[in-house]
């Protein structure tokens, strides 16, 4: 299902920040650079996933949340810019000739403003996973997915709204191959940082 598979970039993006926050704990600025700098290589690819995969699917089926695509591509905006506010703040920092009291003191600020993004990425990944991914597994499921039950797939019928015109046989393998390309885009990219960061 597409909200499992997006679920764990979301905790795989996460691991990847407390890397940063455990550097920048310890004030070693380098690899508190180099781990945001992984952080942000795989955050901006999994934005780019779900704007080019998931957006264009979500705008075509009815919602029943009251959240449209717009919403989600504003957060996106918004989490980018909080992201260059703090990528300048550490790359100031850790130019500063500052004593021990002052680096934990600017450090301290820093950890307030990566706060703010936490706050906002968690807020946006929540409704990405109860909202919009949630609504596209719905749509997709009595083709794809998992295998409910007879009855179920009966209501499901009725009551969503199909993700799209075409054969079901059409639509099940549109939504394997969604799944599937979603999988192996972040694959390489997770991939490409596992190499650089031994
Ligand atoms: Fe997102
Ligand atoms: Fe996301």
């Amino acid at each position: 299902m597409l909200v499992e598979i997006i679920k764990q970039q979301h905790l795989e993006l996460r691991e990847l920040f407390m890397r940063h926050q455990e550097m920048l704990l310890q004030m070693q600025f380098e690899d508190a650079k180099i781990w945001l700098e992984h952080f942000y290589v795989c955050q901006k690819a999994h934005m780019k996933i779900e704007e080019s995969y998931l957006f264009p699917e979500f705008a075509k089926i009815e919602r029943t949340s009251k959240w449209d695509v717009s919403l989600y591509e504003k957060e996106h905006d918004k989490i980018n810019q909080l992201y260059e506010n703090i990528v300048n703040d550490l790359n100031w920092l850790s130019e500063q000739k500052l004593d021990q009291s002052q680096k934990r003191r600017n450090i301290i600020a820093l950890l307030d403003k990566e706060k703010t993004l936490k706050g906002l990425n968690e807020h946006h990944e929540e409704r990405e996973e109860e909202a919009m991914l949630k609504e596209l597994d719905d749509a997709y499921m009595d083709v794809g997915g998992t295998t409910p039950g007879k009855e179920e797939v009966m209501l499901r019928r009725e009551q969503q709204p199909r993700a799209e015109s075409g054969t079901e046989a059409e639509r099940a393998k549109k939504y394997k191959q969604l799944q599937l390309d979603i999988k192996l885009t972040w694959a390489e990219v997770i991939a490409s940082v596992r190499e650089t960061s031994i």
